[in-house]
């Protein structure tokens, strides 16, 4: 049964979407969690919906020092740190901005990479050495399918997500031998509030071709950061696990429907 009581988890981007629930899970597991995000009113009202183990902090992933702060406000509270979701990413206002080779603007190919890739490099960069002094700790890193494939689109966001990617691999080799283990997950689509607001026809769309009988929720994502984040997940380390209701694996075959005498013959 995974138990997070006594640990103290860092998730950033999480005043809404997949990062809150990843936080409501690890705090429904026992951990004290410190939600760290740009939108701090937002991310106030997350922590006060989640209970007295879940407090916020304002920061800036695109900000070296305001992430230092960040670390810095968690060590203070709790007195070191156990478990880091590096889960901000520029979303929804990439949809405009961050499009083709050709057309997405080398300012916005810089500011993806600051908060969805240099941020997880600083932020782990700090978070680590609390880690190794407390004996040891988990890395979850956020990237998506979207670091695997070509799109259309999000030039900037996957590149900037299969970073997240090797990242990932260096952090586990350079020091698991200190019990710091980093993983990464790679979610497929996830129907959030804002995904299903503002992308029509999404769910329609996903569940079109999904291998899988409903579509991905950010509970999905939590319960994987917390399985990796666990005692149960300790042999688990440098792997990216995609979590996407087999999106990636192919597309749907209809659902089987078998006869009432249906049966295995000899
Ligand atoms: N929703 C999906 O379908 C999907 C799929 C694959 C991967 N992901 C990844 O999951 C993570 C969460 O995405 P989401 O769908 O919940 O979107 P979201 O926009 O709700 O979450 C991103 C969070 O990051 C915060 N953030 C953005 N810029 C920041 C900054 N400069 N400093 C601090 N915080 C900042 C936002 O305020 C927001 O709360 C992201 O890393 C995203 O790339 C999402």
């Amino acid at each position: 049964m995974t138990d997070l009581s006594g640990k103290v988890a860092l998730v950033t981007g999480a005043a809404g979407g997949i990062g809150a629930a990843t936080a409501e899970v690890l705090a429904g597991y026992g951990a004290k969690v410190v939600i760290g995000d740009i939108q701090a009113e937002a991310a106030q009202a997350t922590a006060e919906r989640l209970g007295s183990n879940v407090s916020a902090v304002a920061y800036d992933a695109s900000d070296v020092d305001s992430i230092t702060s960040l670390v810095d406000a968690v060590v203070e509270q709790h007195g070191g740190l156990d478990i880091l979701h590096n889960n901000a990413a520029i979303t929804a206002a990439a949809w405009s901005r961050d499009t083709t080779l050709l057309d997405t603007e080398i300012d916005w190919y810089d500011r993806t990479m600051a908060v969805n890739l240099r941020s997880t490099f600083v932020l782990s960069k700090l978070a680590v050495p609390h880690m190794i002094r407390r004996g040891g700790g988990s890395i979850v890193n956020m990237a998506s399918i979207a670091a695997f494939s070509g799109s259309p689109t999000l030039i900037a966001y996957g590149i900037s997500k299969a970073g997240v990617a090797a990242l990932t691999k260096y952090m586990a080799v350079q020091y698991g031998r200190n019990n710091v283990r980093t993983n990464c997950i790679a979610p497929g689509a996830v129907l959030t509030e804002q995904v299903l607001a503002n992308v029509p026809g999404v769910e329609e769309g996903v569940l079109s071709t999904l291998p899988w009988i409903r579509g991905g929720v950010g509970k999905d994502m939590g319960n994987v950061v917390a399985f990796l984040s666990s005692k149960e997940g300790e042999y688990i380390n440098g792997q990216v696990i995609t979590v996407d209701g087999g999106s990636t694996a192919g597309v749907a075959a209809p659902k089987v429907e078998l006869p009432a005498e249906h049966g295995v013959s000899a």
